[in-house]
């Protein structure tokens, strides 16, 4: 793509405080936050009652033991002995995972064979893999069929030994022809492959990674490989890797098959916050679509790499620890059919929010009691606006307001994109916060185009400390953050202190903007934020 990096020119913003009242943001917050159980969002109780049925799952977070030298070229058989140090660690954790009684159990990207290699370096890692489509296989029972295969036979006896079904990452060879134009000089493919063992070890899945992230060693597959397997007891998984979660092909088109109610995410996450450390897109991912996502990511602290879960829509189990230098094996108890928490409000604006929205376009607001007509003032928009401000977060041009005070309204616009937010503060940190807003493409470390709408502590007082990286929080906010994205796929952000995941009150479409809305966090907010991506604009 050719956009320029530097930014589209923000349009507007402005900044009202309601009115003389100054206690009307705070009334309108309370109304707000106060009318979720009569919105025709879903409630908690009713969806906790519904989760009647539940499988264990487990995910591994796998601190691998790393060839000394990627790039060197080793033999068959010292690859073999390499990787044969992290099979022991994953069998082990099989067994473990099979007291806990897990039907299924990820492993993360990378964890087998490690990372950093060329082409030619990772050739002697790679195991021959035939199409699940095209040869009925279980690699424990039949391992004399295929040459190469010493890694996939590995995982498929471990299936069989835990009984359950098995997904792991490794690096794959598949030969090619001169016949076919798209086979590279040395005859082979080399993919980054998911597989997926059933409980007797049969190979039941291939997922070949189609958003390579920087990798040498591997070639994208010419066709997307959207990768389904059946369970007994939870009906349909997806399958993809890593950088994926950030395209449509596969991630989002998987989806589409609405039978899908479960993705098993093998990863190797380098954390960048304030917006995508690795729990955080994780759960946004089943937050917004309404699935729960069983994400295993590699522990390696020094490369920024630890955060893995066992996301539902409402709960996560998750992960993340820069200090302890072991893996982490977690199980939990999964909902067969996970409940969304995406209220479909289109239909029914809320009386509340209505309200709202007139006020802050400017018109009185009147109404009707018994006899007498109440009107309250339009909001004035005041002189005294915070000062809008540029800084950068994760390598994007960000236009920012500060979070001033224990309450108020604050909108900031970017391209087509306008934020909003109106929030209380029950105490008063001293702490910078900002309003945020990005819409453009992003250029650093792959290219892909978004819109944000984040609510961020920043690193210090200083605005130019806004957007760096910090995990600690004391801010408490009630609030309500919401934005005219010109796209329907939105990821919710929300990010407390100390890297804890929280959950929204709620969240959803109402008429023509997306919305997020908490009150009562538990601990300091670290980043709150609505990640929109606008996937044809790649
Ligand atoms: C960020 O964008 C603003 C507005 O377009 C511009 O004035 C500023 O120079 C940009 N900052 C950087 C570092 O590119
Ligand atoms: C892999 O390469 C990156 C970038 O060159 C480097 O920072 C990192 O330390 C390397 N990792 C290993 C395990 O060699
Ligand atoms: C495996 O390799 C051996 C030795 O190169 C060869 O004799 C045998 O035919 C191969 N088996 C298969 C199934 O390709
Ligand atoms: C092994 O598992 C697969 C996939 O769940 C199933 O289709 C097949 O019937 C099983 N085979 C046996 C022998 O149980
Ligand atoms: C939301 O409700 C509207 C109107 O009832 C309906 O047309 C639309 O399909 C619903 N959307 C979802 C995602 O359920
Ligand atoms: C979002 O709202 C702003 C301000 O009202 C408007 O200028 C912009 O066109 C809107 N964007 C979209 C995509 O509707």
């Amino acid at each position: 793509m050719a956009l320029n990096p530097t930014l589209l020119p923000f349009l507007l913003f402005t900044v009202c405080s309601m009115s003389g009242a100054r206690t009307a943001p705070a009334r309108l917050l309370l109304l707000l936050l106060g009318c979720s159980a009569l919105a025709p969002g879903v409630a908690w109780g009713s969806l906790e009652q519904r989760e009647a049925e539940n499988y264990v799952a487990a995910v591994y977070e796998h601190r691998p033991v790393l060839s000394p030298n990627p790039l060197e070229l080793s033999s068959r058989q010292e690859a073999l002995e390499l990787m044969k140090q992290n099979l022991d660690v994953y069998e082990q954790q099989v067994m473990a995972a099979a007291q806990k009684g897990a039907q299924i159990i990820v492993f993360p990207e990378d964890g087998i064979h490690g990372f950093n290699f060329t082409r030619t370096s990772i050739y002697p890692f790679l195991d021959f893999m035939p199409s699940p489509k095209l040869v009925r296989w279980n690699p424990c029972l039949e391992p004399f069929r295929f040459n190469d295969t010493e890694v996939l036979q590995r995982l498929s006896c471990m299936a069989i030994r835990g009984d359950m079904f098995l997904v792991a990452n490794l690096g794959t060879k598949q030969p090619c022809f001169t016949s076919d134009p798209a086979c590279p000089h040395d005859g082979r493919y080399q993919f980054n492959t998911n597989v997926v063992f059933s409980d007797n070890g049969t190979l039941v899945g291939r997922y070949r990674k189609h958003n390579l992230y920087f990798e040498a060693a591997f070639d994208t597959p010419a066709d997307v490989d959207l990768v389904t397997f059946d369970t007994p007891f939870a009906g349909k998984f997806g399958v993809f890797t890593c950088f994926d979660i950030l395209f449509f092909d596969p991630a989002v088109r998987l989806l589409r098959d609405s039978e899908v109610k479960h993705i098993v995410y093998p990863t190797a996450w380098m954390n960048q916050l304030p917006l995508l450390a690795a729990i955080e897109i994780q759960k946004a991912f089943a937050t917004a679509f309404g699935v729960s996502v069983l994400a295993a990511n590699i522990h390696h602290p020094t490369l920024g790499m630890t955060g893995s879960g066992i996301h539902t829509p409402l709960k996560s189990f998750w992960y993340h620890d820069m200090d302890s230098p072991k893996g982490h094996l977690i199980t939990a108890q999964v909902a067969t059919n996970p409940p969304g928490l995406v209220g479909n409000t289109t239909s029914e604006m809320d009386p509340s929010h209505q309200k709202f929205l007139k006020v802050l376009s400017g018109d009185p607001y009147c109404e009707k009691d018994a006899q007498e007509v109440h009107c309250e003032e339009a909001a004035p928009w005041t002189v005294n606006a915070p000062p809008t401000f540029h800084s950068e977060m994760m390598y994007d041009n960000f236009t920012l307001v500060p979070v001033w005070g224990k309450e108020g309204y604050l909108r900031v616009c970017s391209g087509s994109l306008c934020c909003h937010l109106l929030y209380e503060r029950p105490t008063l940190s001293k702490e910078l916060y900002a309003l945020a807003v990005f819409d453009g493409p992003h250029t650093v470390h792959g290219t892909y185009y978004i819109q944000v709408c984040a609510l961020v502590k920043c690193g210090g007082l200083g605005f130019d400390t806004c957007g760096q990286e910090i995990t600690d929080a004391q801010g408490l906010f009630d609030f309500h953050l919401w934005g005219n994205f010109s796209t329907s796929y939105i990821f919710p952000l929300f990010l407390t202190s100390g890297m804890t995941l929280d959950s929204p009150d709620q969240l959803g479409w109402e008429s023509d903007h997306y919305f997020l809305r908490k009150s009562g966090l538990s601990s300091g907010l670290v980043t709150a934020a609505l990640y929109g991506r606008l996937y044809e604009r790649n």
